[in-house]
C-alpha cells in the first residue's frame, strides 16, 4: 500500500474510535515503524508500505485504539526536551512536572546548591533534566522499585550522565547523608480513586506510582517526617501535589518544621509545586527569647520608652 493512502485510513480509523490526538498520533507510529521524517510524511506520499511495516502499524493502531498511550507502545517518551525509555515499571512522564524540573534549576541557579536528591526517580526524567542543565551538582534518587532504578539507570546512561547515584529505598530510610536540595513527585491519587482514572493511566501507569493511600496523602507525611533531618540548614524542597492538595500538604509539611516559600501553578492554572526551606529554629527561639525580655523590660518599667525592636 502506499504511504499516503495508509496515512488517511490510520488517521479515520483513530477518529472514528475517538481517540483525540488522531493526527499527531498516525504521524508518530508511521515515522516510528517506516524509520522515516516528518518531511517524508509529506513530501513523499509515493513510499510503498510493505506487508510487515502494515502489520506492525496495524497492531500499533490497535494497541492505541484500546486506550494504550503512544509513548508506551512506542516504549519512549519526551519530557523537558530530553527522550526517555519508558518500560512497565515507570510513571508515564508528564507535562506538569516540567515545572518540578524548572523550580529545582531555578533554586539551584540562585542558591550555593551542591548536591540534590530525588525520592521516587521512576523512570529519572526528573534528576537527570535538572542535571542536565546544572552542571557540577552531585544527584542521588531513590525508588523503591527496583525495575523502575533500572530503567531509571538506563536512561542514565542514554543521556550520558555519570554523575548520579541511583538506588533502591523505601523513601530516605537507606541514607545517611544531606543534602542541599530534595525534590519528588510522588504517588499522590486516593486508593478509592484508582479505579476510576482514564484507561490510559489506570491501566498503563504502575500502582505504586499512583497509590498516595486512604486520602492521598500517606507519601507526603512519610516523606515531611524523614525530609526536614536529611535537608542542610539552608535546604529547599520541591514536591509536586495533586490539583486540590496544597493547603493539606502545606500543613503536612508546616508540621514538620518546613516553611512554604512559594506555590506554583501549572499550565492549567491549578497549584502543582510547593517550595518549602527549613524553618530556621534558633533564629525563631531568639526572637521568641527577645520579645520575652522586653516584656519583662516594660512590666518593670525599666524599657527604654523610645527605644523600639
Ligand atoms: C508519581 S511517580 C514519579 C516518577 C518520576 N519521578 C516522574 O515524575 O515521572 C512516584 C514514584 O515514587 C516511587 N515510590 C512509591 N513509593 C515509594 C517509596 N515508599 N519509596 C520510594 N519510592 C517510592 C514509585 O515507584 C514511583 O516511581
Amino acid at each position: 500500500m502506499q504511504l499516503s493512502e495508509l496515512h488517511k485510513n490510520v488517521v479515520k480509523k483513530l477518529n472514528a474510535n475517538n481517540i483525540e490526538s488522531s493526527s499527531l498520533d498516525t504521524k508518530i507510529i508511521l515515522k516510528e515503524v517506516l524509520k522515516i521524517q516528518d518531511k517524508d510524511l509529506i513530501l513523499d506520499k509515493n513510499i510503498n508500505v510493505n506487508p510487515l511495516e502494515d502489520k506492525l502499524i496495524t497492531d500499533m493502531v490497535e494497541e492505541r485504539i484500546n486506550r494504550k498511550p503512544l509513548s508506551r507502545i512506542i516504549g519512549r517518551k519526551e519530557f523537558f526536551s530530553l527522550e526517555f525509555e519508558i518500560d512497565d515499571s515507570v510513571l508515564d512522564p508528564r507535562p506538569e512536572t516540567e515545572h518540578l524540573v524548572e523550580e529545582a534549576i531555578n533554586l539551584i541557579q540562585k542558591n550555593e546548591i551542591k548536591n540534590i536528591l530525588e525520592l521516587g526517580v521512576g523512570s529519572g526524567c526528573v534528576i537527570i533534566s535538572i542535571l542536565k542543565i546544572c552542571n557540577g551538582i552531585k544527584g542521588f534518587g531513590v525508588d523503591i522499585s527496583k525495575d523502575a532504578i533500572v530503567n531509571a539507570k538506563l536512561n542514565l546512561t542514554k543521556n550520558k550522565l555519570d554523575d548520579c547515584h541511583l538506588v533502591v529505598s523505601d523513601w530516605a530510610k537507606s541514607l545517611n547523608m544531606k543534602f542541599d536540595l530534595i525534590v519528588s513527585n510522588p504517588p499522590y491519587i486516593k486508593s478509592s480513586d484508582l479505579a476510576y482514572l482514564p484507561k490510559e493511566v489506570g491501566n498503563h501507569d504502575p500502582s505504586i506510582s499512583l497509590n498516595g493511600g486512604y486520602d492521598g496523602l500517606e507519601s507526603y507525611r512519610k516523606i515531611a517526617k524523614q525530609a526536614c533531618d536529611l535537608l542542610t540548614h539552608n535546604g529547599f524542597l520541591i514536591i509536586e501535589i495533586g490539583y486540590n492538595q496544597a493547603k493539606d500538604v502545606s500543613n503536612i509539611f508546616n508540621s514538620h518544621d518546613f516553611k512554604l516559600l512559594n506555590k506554583v501553578k501549572d499550565y492549567s492554572d491549578l497549584e502543582r509545586i510547593l517550595i518549602f526551606s527549613k524553618k530556621k529554629i534558633k533564629k525563631q527561639w531568639k526572637s521568641s527569647f527577645q520579645e520575652a525580655s522586653v516584656s519583662l523590660l516594660k512590666k518593670l518599667k525599666l524599657f527604654p520608652k523610645n527605644l523600639s525592636f
